[in-house]
């Protein structure tokens, strides 16, 4: 037997039960992974909160961790007892000392990557791989907009930007977090709790506003976004951390000058096995090289998943996090 986080029912962070549970042999095309730490997401609290509905109850919850492999299914090839791996697309059932998973739902780990680390940046770190480089691709010398810059997602997106020649505004809820999104790259920071975002936007670009803003925020934000873009900007809109986006008539987009609205997951951008490994590839790259940094800020030990979500959601966290089974 071995310990996992399980839910019930959906609901608080009081539905997160800690429990023991069998974990079987591993299936066909499967391996089973002793884990070492756990990635946590803004997704796992929808996934908790009801707000994305799951397919069955009781289920296991989040899609992201690192560990060791302890066993192999018939069929997989690429893959050996004792290798390092991580993954950041699920399936469901992250938070557990030990599982079963997919063999082609993992990537291995390079050795100059720790487990923490990649716990912290795979979900968070391919998300930013495909908003910058495929959802909108950007070019350097462009400035665009992130909100939540000092967030798990932000930070990355911050530096990552930065790489590549973009000029960021970033948006934070206090002081600290505007320091902190600035000693990762952010050129301009918004404390969006005190200031105007479309008013400064347009002081810092002219006027003109930017091709595209970024918005995981969601309901308090959404509406000030389409204010920032330009004409014919992009606004994507991927996150409810303040509450879902409010209900849109489409001629909204008319009246701010004829823009676009996506809703993209970072499931569809990583439908593939293919898919998933490219944007894995260009993670580890970016951080290889240095040009961006994984730094865990805050953990949790796998038992006191509830406070790790009470703190999430209370805008306690900076950066990345992870839980330690
Ligand atoms: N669509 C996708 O593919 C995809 C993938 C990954 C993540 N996401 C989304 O990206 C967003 C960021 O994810 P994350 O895991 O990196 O979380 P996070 O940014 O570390 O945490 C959320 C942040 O949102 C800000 N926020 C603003 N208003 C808030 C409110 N009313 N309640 C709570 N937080 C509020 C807070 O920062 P301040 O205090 O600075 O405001 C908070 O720290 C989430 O919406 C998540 O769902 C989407």
């Amino acid at each position: 037997m071995s310990k996992a986080i399980r839910i019930h029912a959906q609901g608080g962070p009081g539905v997160l039960s800690y429990e023991e549970v069998a974990v079987d042999a591993p299936g066909p095309g499967e391996i089973r992974v002793r884990q070492t730490a756990v990635g946590l997401n803004y997704i796992d609290t929808y996934h908790r909160s009801g707000l994305y509905p799951l397919p069955n109850l009781p289920s296991g919850i989040g899609l992201e961790a690192a560990g060791v492999v302890e066993a192999v299914g018939d069929g997989v090839a690429n893959l050996k007892v004792g290798q390092r791996i991580a993954y950041g697309a699920g399936p469901l059932g992250a938070y557990a000392e030990e599982r079963n998973l997919p063999a082609s739902k993992v990537v291995p780990l390079p050795d100059s990557i720790g487990d923490q680390q990649a716990a912290a940046m795979m979900l968070q770190g391919m998300t930013v791989e495909y908003l910058i480089r495929r959802t909108y691709p950007v070019s350097a010398g462009e400035t665009v907009l992130f909100h939540a810059a000092a967030g798990g997602v932000g930070l990355i997106a911050c530096q990552w930007l930065n790489h590549l020649g973009v000029t960021v505004i970033g948006t934070v809820g206090s002081e600290e977090k505007a320091e902190l999104a600035a000693a990762h790259g952010c050129h301009h920071t918004i404390n969006y709790r005190t200031e105007n975002v479309p008013e400064k936007v347009a002081a810092l670009t002219d006027g003109v506003g930017v091709p595209v803003v970024y918005d995981g925020v969601g309901r308090d934000t959404f509406h000030a976004s389409l204010d920032c873009l330009q004409r014919r900007g992009l606004m994507v809109s991927f996150g409810n951390a303040s509450g879902p986006p409010p209900d849109i008539n489409p001629a909204i987009l008319t009246q701010k000058g004829s823009l676009f609205l996506t809703r993209p997951t970072l499931m569809d951008y990583v439908a593939t096995e293919q898919e998933m490994r490219n944007c894995a590839a260009a993670l580890f790259e970016v951080v290889g090289s240095g040009a961006v940094q994984i730094r865990v800020n805050q953990t949790y030990a796998l038992a006191e998943a509830q406070q790790a979500h009470e703190d999430l959601e209370g805008r306690k966290t900076t950066g990345s996090t992870v839980l330690i089974p």
